[in-house]
Formats: C-alpha cells, structure tokens, sequence
C-alpha cells in the first residue's frame, strides 16, 4: 500500500444483491472516513475489495475470477486484495488455497471490524480470516450516513440474516440468523438520511415480514412509525416471503401514503409438491389466493417475484404450474432462475435430475411469459399521470431525466426547464420503449391507479 504522503486508494467490486450492494457502500463509508480515496478502477488502487455473492454458481464463480484478476497489481506495486460478503463467508479459510492471492477473507458482519482488519493488513504478511458471526443479542448494523447525500433513494437495513432455510438457499448459512433492528434506532438513521437529502428509503431484510425488533414491534408498526416520523416522500420494502405476508401489511400498505405500491414476493414454483420440497411453507392457492387480495386491496400495486426452474424432480407438469400462477397472478416484473445446487443446502442432497438444456428451454418459456406479461403492465401506464421522484440524467439521453413511479418503474421524461433530482413532477406517460416509460411534464384526468 502507498505510503502516508500520498492518499490510499481503494476500489470495490460488487457482486449480489442489494445487501450487498449496501454493505459496498458501507465499506465505502468507513474507508472514506479513514483518509481513504474511491478509485472507479481497480489499476491504480492501493487496496482492491471484492464483494462477492453465493447464491448462485455462476456468480460465485465470477466473484473468485474477479479476484484473481488482480493478482498481478499484488505483485507488481503491493496492492491489497480483499475478498467479502457471502462466498467469503461460505468458504472462510479453505479459500487462501482455493483462490490463491487474496490477503484476506472477510464475511458480511466483519465489516464492522474493518479499521482492525486494515490495521492488521499493515502490518501482518500472512492472510487474515475474519468470517465471525454478530452476536445475536447484540447485532452491528453500521448505518449509512453522511452530511450530505447526492442519492434520492437509499436503502436502509432493518434486519440481518435469514432463519426459513428453503432447501435450496445458502442465504441462511452465509448471513446467519435472523435479528432485527431497534425501530428507534431506523427512525433515527432514517432522519438523519432526509436532513442530508435522501428523499426515498428503502427497507432491506430477506423477509420483513418476519422483522420483529426487541422491544417488540412488528414490520406494519414499524411503516406506521416511519410514515408519521420520517421526512422522507417514499418508503418501499423488499423482500416479503408470502408465508408471513399479513393482512396488517397489506392494510398499512394501503393506508399509508409514503408506503409505495411495490411488493416483491417470492413465488419460487407454482407446484405445491415442490414448493413442499423447497420447504417454502405454502401451498399454489395460498400463493395465488395472497396475490390476488393484494391486487384487490391495493390499488395500482406492482407485484414482482422470483422464480426458480428446474429444482430436483420438477417434471414438465409441475412447471406447468409455474407458468399457470404466473399467468394468473400476472406479475408485474419478475427474476427467473435455474436451480443451481449449493453447498450445505439441503437440496444440494437431492438429485439434480433436470439436465441443463432442459432447465434453460423452462427459463425461456418462461421468461417469454413474464415478458408479454411486463409488456401488458407497462402498456396499462400509458396515457396516464404519474407521480414520478425525479433521480437523475437519463443513462439513455443526457437531455432526459428519468424517475420512479410510485410502482417502482422507471420513467424518461424530456425538459425543457430545470428538473433537479429530489422533485417530484406529474408526468403524462406517452410511450413504452423496451422496459421503460416516456413521457412529458403535465398532467391529464387519467390519475387513478390501474
Ligand atoms: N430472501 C429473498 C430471496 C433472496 S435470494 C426471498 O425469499 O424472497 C434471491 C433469489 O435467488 C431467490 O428468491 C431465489 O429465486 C433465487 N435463488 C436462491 N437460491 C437459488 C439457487 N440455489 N438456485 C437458483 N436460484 C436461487
Ligand atoms: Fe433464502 Fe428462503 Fe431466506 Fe429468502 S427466505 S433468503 S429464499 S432461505
Ligand atoms: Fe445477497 Fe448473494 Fe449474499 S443474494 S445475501 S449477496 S448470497
């Protein structure tokens, strides 16, 4: 690493999903406020921090390549190379051998340790292991705040961990069990975020539904909280297991008016048996008939889910059940994916029967369905008004800004005066192009929510 007169530099590369993404960011922080300079390549960086994700192979593997890519600036100018977040926590000490040229390996909830680990990194030559787990009782959630933010939306954690173990999963075994946040502890973080610019929060948790803080509180109190105390315009929340989706949250969701319109709730399989298997803990009709109340409670809700193909012993029938809910449900968005077997998981002690190509010809039945249906969803929009949270320049047209619906779809709109992130504007949808909303400022008699 350089030496005092020049500031340290430091890069990372994030894999994963928005946990992840956030836990990046709050790296980000602590190294900022130990002297440390962001570089947006990892070239010139003193100290090169993968972030990586295991709930996959295939980004498991893009994670220990990434790593491996930075061998060479180790040996040439003594860069440090880290490798965090849930494959480091899966694969702790055996990594030093599996994937040589890493100084340490570091788990998600040692990222509250991170000042040691830089200092031990200094001085120590051999690599260091830190994938020790939070003490439940006493759980670290670093908040993220500054003085100022230049983001509009930010996402906020309120609970760690995951305690359903769906056979399938390795999130439980790499961010241990769950634990929830203190309710005052997230009004105060979300405060803090609002006075420095933040518009929009977002609620973080592998199933809040189940969030229940220590002093009790359950996640419908907790909007409830949030939407009288916080000065912020919009609070969304992912991701809800349908298991735990509760008529309180559905009423909160209706009734309070920052809550958005948004629920992301995991489907998986269409086929009881399977969902049996994935020990999900619901049956199709639970699912479709959750669904469905949502829809009917909640004016112009945007439902969105993941799917699972080709988990052990899904037969062509089975599937055909995904694609039924699905229909049914209509989901708004969805991710799809092929069953990847993972280590410790209980599934990983099953068959896994359905061969490749015939797990990739599901997906992209599948996803063809999700497709017309995202197409419909986007087509319902058109014509309409929408409240939008202006973010930033559009990435398509530097003329355009783009925004949020309350549903969480981006729109694109063009300007002819000053729009700056953190307004929110009427919008008159005019046009889908791909996955995306286009309109114009003003507003027509088109409000109410399909
Ligand atoms: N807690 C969230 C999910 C987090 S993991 C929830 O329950 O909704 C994100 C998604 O990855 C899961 O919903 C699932 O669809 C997918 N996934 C997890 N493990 C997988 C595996 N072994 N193979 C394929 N997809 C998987
Ligand atoms: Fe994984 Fe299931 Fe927990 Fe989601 S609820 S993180 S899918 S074990
Ligand atoms: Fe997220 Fe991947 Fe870990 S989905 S919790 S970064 S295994």
């Amino acid at each position: 690493m350089s030496d005092n007169s020049n500031p340290k530099t430091f890069y990372i590369r994030t894999f994963g999903c928005q946990m992840n993404v956030h836990d990046s960011s709050r790296i980000s922080q602590i190294l900022t406020s130990l002297g440390w300079q962001a570089s947006p390549n990892a070239k010139e960086a003193d100290l090169i921090i993968v972030n990586s994700c295991s709930v996959r192979a295939k980004p498991e593997h893009k994670a220990l390549s990434e790593a491996g890519r930075h061998q060479q600036a180790r040996k040439s100018r003594g860069a440090k190379v880290i490798l965090a977040g849930c494959v480091a926590q899966q694969g702790g000490q055996q990594l030093l051998q599996k994937a040589s040229g890493l100084d340490a390996v570091i788990g998600p909830d040692a990222i509250c340790r991170l000042p040691q680990i830089l200092q031990q990194l200094q001085t120590n030559r051999t690599p260091l292991v830190d994938i020790d787990e939070h003490d439940l009782k006493n759980p670290c959630f670093v908040p993220l705040v500054s003085s100022k933010t230049d983001q509009i939306s930010v996402p906020v954690t309120i609970m760690k961990g995951c305690n359903n173990f769906c056979s399938y999963c390795i999130v439980p075994y790499v961010r241990g069990r769950e634990s929830s946040r203190e309710v005052d502890d997230i009004l105060d973080e979300v405060r803090q975020l609002a006075a420095a610019g933040c518009r929009e929060v977002v609620l973080l948790g592998q199933n809040v539904n189940s969030y229940h803080d220590p002093s009790g509180h359950d996640f419908p109190e907790l909007l409830d909280e949030l939407n009288r105390q916080a000065a912020v315009e919009r609070i969304r929340f992912t991701t809800s297991h349908p298991k735990d989706l509760s008529v309180a949250l559905t009423k909160a969701v209706s009734r309070l008016d920052r809550v958005c319109e948004h629920i992301h709730l995991g489907l998986q399989s269409g086929s009881t048996r399977i969902l049996k298997s994935m020990n999900r803990d619901y049956s199709q009709e639970d699912f479709t008939k959750k669904a469905l109340e949502l829809r009917k409670a909640i004016p112009g809700l945007s439902l969105t889910t993941d799917i699972i193909v080709g988990f052990p012993s899904e037969t062509w029938a089975d599937f055909q059940k995904t694609l039924d809910v699905v229909e049914e449900v209509a989901f708004d968005q969805a991710f799809s994916f092929m069953y990847s077997p993972r280590p410790k998981t209980l599934a990983s002690k099953m068959v896994d029967d359905v061969v490749a190509e015939e797990k990739a010809r599901r997906l992209l039945i599948l996803q063809e369905l999700l497709n017309k249906l995202e197409s419909a969803s986007l087509a319902k929009l058109c014509n309409r008004t929408l409240q939008i949270l202006v973010e930033k320049t559009s990435r398509r047209d530097e003329n355009a800004m783009s925004g949020r619906t309350r549903c969480n779809r981006v729109v694109n709109f063009e300007t002819h005066r000053t729009v700056l992130p953190g307004e929110t504007v009427d919008i008159i949808v005019d046009q889908v192009r791909g996955h995306t909303l286009w309109g114009r400022l003003g507003t027509n008699n088109m409000t109410e929510l399909p």
